[in-house]
């Protein structure tokens, strides 16, 4: 069986749609929505009504890219969650019609899941047992993978995702929205050790970030009271402890992970493993604990459609079909 798939990704704030053929992502286009960026963060509103206008463009672009006729298509595949509920709609919504218009089987993708399997697009893939650290805006977490399609969480935040708490210390340094790859710009620059926060104690391989935003609040308030430039004249040493601080909280619980299983394939996905300072860290503890670390292709770090595609080809080839009746959930476990 050599099934091409398309994939539809709408659960946040960027429209995506991918071909895959025979297991191989041909393309992954992703149409970016710049309209929250004066807000501060996603206003699902605006996000669904954009997935909307952007949706047949992309798509189109997507099958005339790789020179798929609807003819051509073994199968429709969409993100089913989790995310924001008025997104998901847009292309849940769309790839029902699509395949029952078709009349080819639909495949719902667990938008989590396919962060992880993001890392079968490309070589070098891991092997299985490994573990993967899920850092999004919407989520961090630490996934025991089994199997393409057998994963289990054996670690979360509590509170805060890491990615949100980049976005959220990056607000308060008055970046515009999506802050994290900026404090990641500025930390290059800067001292990481120049400033320390706390980070809070949680059990096991749990995370917590809520108080490390709180306290980035307070000693922003309490220095500037001191020195009103103190932002402008020091943002880069700011931006590198923040970060260096964010990631040693990551740290600490992927290696303990690893001490417990025993695991020493490790791999990083979401939004967050774009972060420069994350992947050295990683590499540096690739040589010191021996481990084998994977870190996806740029593109395939934030959302996009590629990994729903690659997650709809395993699902296509063991059978894991959806009813036309099926509905987007926001909230939706790996
Ligand atoms: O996976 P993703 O695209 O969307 C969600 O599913 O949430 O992740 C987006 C998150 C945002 O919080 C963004 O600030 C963060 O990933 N991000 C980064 C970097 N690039 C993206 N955070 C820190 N450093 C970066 N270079
Ligand atoms: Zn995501």
């Amino acid at each position: 069986m050599k099934p091409t798939i398309l994939a539809i990704e709408s659960s946040c704030d960027e429209t995506s749609a991918a071909i895959i053929k025979n297991g191989k992502v041909v393309n992954n286009i992703i149409a970016t929505q710049s309209v929250h960026k004066k807000y501060g963060g996603v206003v699902p509103e605006l996000a669904s009504r954009a997935h909307q206008q952007n949706i047949v463009p992309v798509v189109k672009t997507a099958m005339d890219d790789a020179g798929v006729n609807m003819g051509d298509l073994n199968a429709i595949a969409f993100t089913r969650g989790p995310g924001l509920l008025g997104a998901l709609l847009v292309g849940t919504s769309f790839a029902k019609s699509m395949a029952m218009g078709l009349n080819i089987p639909l495949i719902e993708v667990n938008h989590m899941q396919a962060h992880i399997l993001a890392h079968f697009i490309d070589d070098p893939k891991p092997r299985f047992p490994f573990l993967c650290l899920t850092v999004s805006g919407g989520h961090t977490q630490i996934v025991l993978v089994n199997d393409f399609l057998e994963m289990e969480v054996i670690g979360e935040t509590q509170d805060d995702a890491v990615g949100e708490a980049f976005d959220k210390c990056a607000k308060l340094l008055e970046f515009p929205y999506p802050g994290g790859p900026l404090i990641d710009k500025y930390a290059k620059e800067g001292n990481p050790k120049a400033y320390e926060f706390p980070d809070t104690e949680m059990q096991g391989l749990n995370f917590s970030f809520s108080g490390i935003k709180t306290a980035f609040l307070y000693f922003l308030r309490d220095n500037k009271a001191k020195d009103p430039d103190f932002v402008k004249k020091n943002v880069n040493d700011i931006c590198a402890s923040l970060q260096y601080s964010l990631v040693k909280m990551l740290m600490q619980k992927l290696k303990r992970a690893s001490n417990e299983t025993g695991i020493k394939e490790i791999a990083i996905a979401g939004g967050v493993s774009a972060n420069s300072g994350l992947r050295a860290e990683l590499t540096s503890l690739a040589n010191e604990k021996r481990w084998n670390v994977y870190i996806p292709d740029f593109q395939y770090c934030t959302d996009n459609a590629g990994m729903i595609a690659m997650a709809a080809h395993y699902k296509y080839l063991t059978g894991h079909f959806s009813p036309l009746d099926v509905s987007p959930e926001a909230r939706m476990k790996i």
